[in-house]
């Protein structure tokens, strides 16, 4: 075993649930789901991560039981997997029983669109995009999107009905009880980059005046009923991630907090309502979050809440995402005396492996021995390897 990245090998236990490791698996949406079932090309995929000694693997974004959960959201996404209905249940089942047989541990990631789903796309495209107000956000702002297609989200719709939220917050529930069922280890919530629990949580899509909106806590709100309800789905005994983030789609620079006060107003009652471990969603995970301090997002999820968290963002390479976008590269960057640093101080427990997981399923072995390690480019995204 390499040393310096020893207690990275460390077991965790969560609830009933101990990872033989503290590497985790990012979720990330790969798009060979056709008709929303992921095949055995997907299942060997997952496995091959848990043969290649991930201690936990969190599926790329999957759509939740609601008709507006999934369609064309500015990444021209297609072939996305969702979690119902029987094709897909047993499908995800086979992909479960893959992962178990090499001693892995998986969480789907259960995923609404909400404001980025563009308007008559998707498996269900007569069914309007779920918008808390009506917005999609403000325009003009550093964004990944062609500017046609934010021009056309940016027209307002009519904001989600008492209905159409409740509706929405019982998909979760019912797909969260179909991953329990197909034999998933945990959930994953995705409640980051601009999607439906994030567009409660920022001001700019969310200028409620009801019970859904108002001050940082009230905004949280729906965030707060998503996770209370697949807790009661899924139990004491099994774990429940929240993934969250500062930037959007819409905008790269957006800040749902600008001090650890205001970050402790939206998390307090997220955590409450049954969180085990953060996600905090960063492109640098070696960057400190507020000034005054070096803790990282990942490390202030933890230090407000007392949770566990988990960082992430460029570990293991020497460019963010939408960096080695725009180059076409990222080459392999043996950044783990800065995650080591970080790490054994105890500002988060979990690591979170994006690209260099995508590109080689080997890569967490590879480290625990110091191993050589590739680049990520962006070939890499057209084959599951
Ligand atoms: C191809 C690709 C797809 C992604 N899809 C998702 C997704 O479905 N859900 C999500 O929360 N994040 C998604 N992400 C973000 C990753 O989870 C992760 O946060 C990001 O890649 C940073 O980690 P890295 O620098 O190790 O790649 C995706 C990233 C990539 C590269």
């Amino acid at each position: 075993m390499d040393a310096q990245v020893a207690p990275l090998f460390a077991p965790l236990t969560i609830r009933s649930l101990t990872l033989r490791n503290r590497v985790v698996m990012a979720p990330m949406t790969r798009s060979f789901s056709p008709l929303g079932v992921p095949g055995a090309d997907v299942a060997a995929y997952y496995r091959r991560r848990a043969e290649g000694e991930t201690g936990l693997l969190i599926t790329e974004g999957v759509g939740v039981d609601h008709p507006a959960a999934l369609g064309d959201a500015g990444l021209k996404e297609a072939d996305l997997p969702h979690m119902y209905g029987e094709a897909a249940l047993a499908a995800w089942r086979a992909v479960v029983e893959g992962v178990h047989a090499e001693h892995g541990v998986i969480f789907p990631q259960l995923w609404h669109q909400g404001v980025m789903r563009k308007a008559g796309t998707g498996p269900h495209p007569q069914a309007p995009s779920c918008r808390p107000s009506g917005l999609w956000g403000p325009t003009g702002r550093t964004t990944s999107l062609a500017a046609d297609d934010v021009a056309t989200c940016a027209i307002p719709t009519t904001p989600m009905t008492q209905t159409e939220i409740a509706d929405v917050i019982a998909a979760y529930g019912r797909s969260a009880r179909n991953a329990m069922e197909v034999g998933f280890d945990g959930i994953a919530i995705h409640g980051a980059h601009g999607y439906l629990p994030d567009n409660f949580l920022w001001e700019e899509t969310n200028q409620r005046t009801d019970r859904w909106g108002g001050d940082r806590r009230r905004r949280s709100e729906f965030a707060v009923e998503v996770v209370k309800t697949i807790r009661a789905v899924v139990g004491a005994r099994r774990p429940v991630v929240f993934r969250f983030s500062q930037w959007k789609q819409q905008d790269f620079r957006a800040r749902l907090a600008n001090t650890p006060q205001e970050l402790e107003e939206i998390l307090g009652p997220i955590s409450d309502a049954g969180v085990d471990v953060f996600d905090a969603s960063v492109r640098y995970f070696n960057r400190a979050e507020f000034e005054g301090s070096p803790l990282n997002l990942a490390g202030w999820a933890k230090k407000l809440t007392g949770k566990l968290s988990m960082a992430v963002g460029g570990i293991g390479l020497n460019k963010g995402v939408y960096d080695s976008k725009r180059d076409g590269a990222a080459a392999a960057a043996y950044n783990f005396e800065a995650l080591m640093e970080r790490f054994t101080r105890g500002e988060f427990d979990l690591v979170e492996v994006g690209r260099s997981l995508l590109h080689d399923p080997h890569w967490t072995r590879k480290v625990r021995l110091g191993e050589q390690l590739g680049e990520f480019n962006e070939e890499s995204l057209k084959v599951l390897r």
